[in-house]
């Protein structure tokens, strides 16, 4: 149903949801903590909270959790569900909300390997929590011990969610790490956890292609703590064993007992490290706590994706991603569903491998990016057309804005417009989804992420600090109670906490870095980030972090970097460099392959830029700083963008004489203009 570009559930899907009724919101908005309470009393405690929520405790009577910091600035600013004890996988497996004999035979995992003549893998809830155990028992016989750092660098094979949920067994902390990242993008975030035990494979496949991932594993390993790797057979390539180090996976399982006791975790206490990108080189370690993330991830995976008995869940994320972690693993574990683990490419070896997959298996709800949609739109309608996704019934889509345009595509020809599609808005550091529709409540409005979360209260503030009008553009935040999910920490860095999140408007407000505007409902538009940060192809960058890692080129003496729209990416970086070697014949083309090389190894091939010029000099203010903005108004004025959907004409430079070279300003655009 459509009205005024409003779309609104079926009534048939209605009567099925879970949440049907927007009173739900009144409800909640009376008393968010109660509404979480009540939430948080379904899963299985060992103990209950003592307090549910406590916003800015008294650092004395903070208890610290397992792997977190003695330092009394790191305290939190909020803590939720104070002094319960718990443990996620218990609530997965044997106190499973639908009950352990009702699950245990159903199967919780499909896995569909890269190769098409590889045969797909089944896992019960049964066997994966053997398997589980028998891994869990494994890393404590290898010393892991409550509060340790576990780093995981695992293509996407079963063993990966084996791996995650065998940490969270035993308290240890997993910190999975992105298996397309490079061995220097590895060793930073292994140096920065201070993981002793790393699980990686010896390879897989990627479009066709076997990636040594072991090769990698072994640079990554160098000058950090790891003493022990554990390495899975999956690809079958030739690889370095260091018999002092390595360990084969199937070789410890097979000692291995099938039961292990979960451990007694704090509500506080750390379930998993996640890097994100932070302003500079060096990505920022956000702490997830056990209570309250298990709580949000169960309950905005029931509501959001109205996960029902029968569903088959497919969340195209990687595990080594936020989304991968919360709705590729553990919300559907949660709530005792079968879901999809998929090794490959969306469209290798064909463009429609992901409608034959959604289609074999019967895919019930997708969740998906709109870099992903965007390219599919491109390849054609069809190529999906004889697909009939007969049933598929929710849609779901995340990690930049969505445009009306690829929000209809999705709509009419994924879900031949019958399934509510929920755009969820959320982020590394909150753990899972805030704001999205609800599938039974609606309505979906294309390009609006729509309201916040029952319990979840947002504002949308201007730099003053006061609320902005309706259809005025100001900074998202999120207001206490916060959410239950929310980051506790960066580790290892408390001021770089307070600095990102909590000094903007103090720590009544966490600061998203979101600009925001709300129509007359309420509903909520993202705009995009207001820092440094791009997203493209839904991954998440800095220009900081580029940046630094074309600086270390000998060659280069400045650079600068800037986000531009793309059609398909969302956003894609463009570099400029500045080099004393300017002149030299030659020299520029093999210079940009070099940064090419330099990015890759620095970070990994999802940072590459989509153009590099090579410039004179940079424009800078007196002061010597690099006006970013001027580079981006210029080059969006001046590309030739021919498959760029934002508005190219008519971009003002705005006012140059605060430069102190607004030369260089014709120069750039005499380069750009030459492309
Ligand atoms: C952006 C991904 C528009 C936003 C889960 C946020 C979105 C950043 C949406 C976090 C959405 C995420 N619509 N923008 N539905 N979802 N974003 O940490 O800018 O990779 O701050 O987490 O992605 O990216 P992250």
């Amino acid at each position: 149903m459509t009205q005024n570009n409003l779309f609104f559930s079926s009534k048939e899907f209605k009567n099925k949801a879970w949440v049907k009724d927007k009173k739900i919101y009144k409800e909640a908005e009376k008393n968010p903590v109660k509404f979480w309470e009540k939430l948080a009393a379904k899963l299985f405690w060992f103990k209950k909270w003592k307090k549910s929520f406590v916003h800015n405790p008294p650092y004395s009577r903070v208890k610290l959790g397992t792997g977190r910091l003695a330092e009394s600035e790191n305290r939190p600013y909020f803590q939720w569900f104070a002094g319960g004890k718990i443990n996620i996988t218990e609530n997965i497996f044997e106190k499973n909300l639908l009950g352990w004999e009702k699950i245990k035979n159903k199967t919780a995992v499909i896995w569909e390997p890269e190769p098409t003549n590889e045969e797909p893998k089944k896992l019960t809830y049964e066997e994966l929590f053997k398997q589980v155990c028998k891994f869990a028992n494994a890393l404590k016989k290898l010393g892991v011990k409550k509060g340790d750092r576990v780093g995981i660098y695992l293509p996407m094979i079963p063993e990966a969610i084996i791996s995650v949920l065998a940490c969270a067994r035993i308290g240890a902390v997993h910190t999975v790490i992105f298996s397309a990242f490079s061995p220097a993008a590895l060793k930073i975030r292994l140096q920065d956890t201070g993981a002793k035990i790393l699980i990686t494979a010896d390879g897989y496949y990627r479009r066709g292609r076997i990636i040594d991932l072991k090769k990698s594993a072994d640079h990554g390993t160098k000058e950090t703590k790891v003493k022990k790797v554990v390495v899975i057979k999956r690809a079958g390539n030739k690889i370095f064993f260091k018999k002092t180090r390595d360990l084969w996976w199937h070789e410890l399982l097979k000692k291995e007992n099938d039961y292990c006791k979960p451990a007694i975790m704090d509500a506080g206490d750390l379930l998993f490290l996640l890097a994100t990108s932070g302003s500079t080189g060096r990505p920022k370690q956000t702490m997830h706590a056990c209570g309250g993330y298990a709580v949000q991830a169960y309950w905005t995976g029931k509501w959001i994706f109205d996960f029902h008995q029968n569903d088959i869940f497919w969340c195209t994320a990687d595990l080594g991603w936020v989304t991968g972690h919360t709705y590729g693993c553990y919300s559907p574990l949660l709530n005792g569903i079968c879901f999809l683990f998929f090794e490959g490419a969306p469209d290798w070896p064909k463009p429609d491998r992901w409608a034959q997959i959604i289609e074999k298996y019967g895919v019930s709800i997708f969740y998906t990016a709109p870099t992903a949609i965007r390219m599919f739109e491109k390849y054609g309608e069809k190529i999906i057309k004889k697909y009939k996704f007969k049933k598929l019934r929710v849609l779901g889509t995340v990690g930049e804005p969505i445009d009306e345009d690829a929000w209809q595509w999705y709509f009419k020809n994924v879900g031949k417009s019958r399934c509510p599609i929920v755009d969820t808005w959320w982020q590394t550091e909150t753990g899972g989804i805030l704001i999205s529709s609800l599938p039974g409540v609606g309505p979906f409005k294309p390009a609006f992420v729509g309201l916040p979360f029952p319990g979840i209260k947002f504002d949308i503030l201007n730099e003053q600090g006061k609320s902005c009008k309706i259809g005025e553009q100001g900074n998202l935040v999120i207001l206490p109670p916060f959410a239950p999910g929310l980051l506790q920490g960066l580790y290892k860095n408390p001021k770089k906490y307070k600095e990102t999140y909590w000094s903007q408007y103090g720590n009544k407000a966490y600061f998203t870095s979101d600009g925001a505007i709300k129509d007359k409902q309420g509903l909520i538009r993202i705009v995009g980030r207001v820092d440094d940060v791009l997203k493209v192809a839904g991954h998440r960058i800095t220009t900081g972090e580029l940046e630094n890692a074309v600086a270390k080129h000998p060659e280069i003496t400045e650079c600068a970097v800037i986000g531009i729209p793309d059609a398909i990416k969302g956003e894609v970086p463009i570099i400029f460099i500045v080099s004393k070697k300017i002149h030299k014949i030659g020299f520029c083309l093999e210079i940009k392959q070099e940064i090419i090389e330099q990015i890759k190894k620095e970070i990994g091939p999802i940072a590459l830029p989509k153009e590099i010029y090579m410039v004179e000099d940079l424009p800078k203010t007196r002061s010597g700083k690099i006006m970013r903005r001027i580079l981006k108004k210029l080059f969006i004025a001046e590309a030739p963008l021919n498959n760029c959907k934002a508005n190219l004409t008519g971009q003002d430079l705005g006012d140059l004489s605060t430069l102190s070279n607004p030369e260089t300003v014709e120069k750039i655009k005499k380069i750009i203009q030459q492309k």
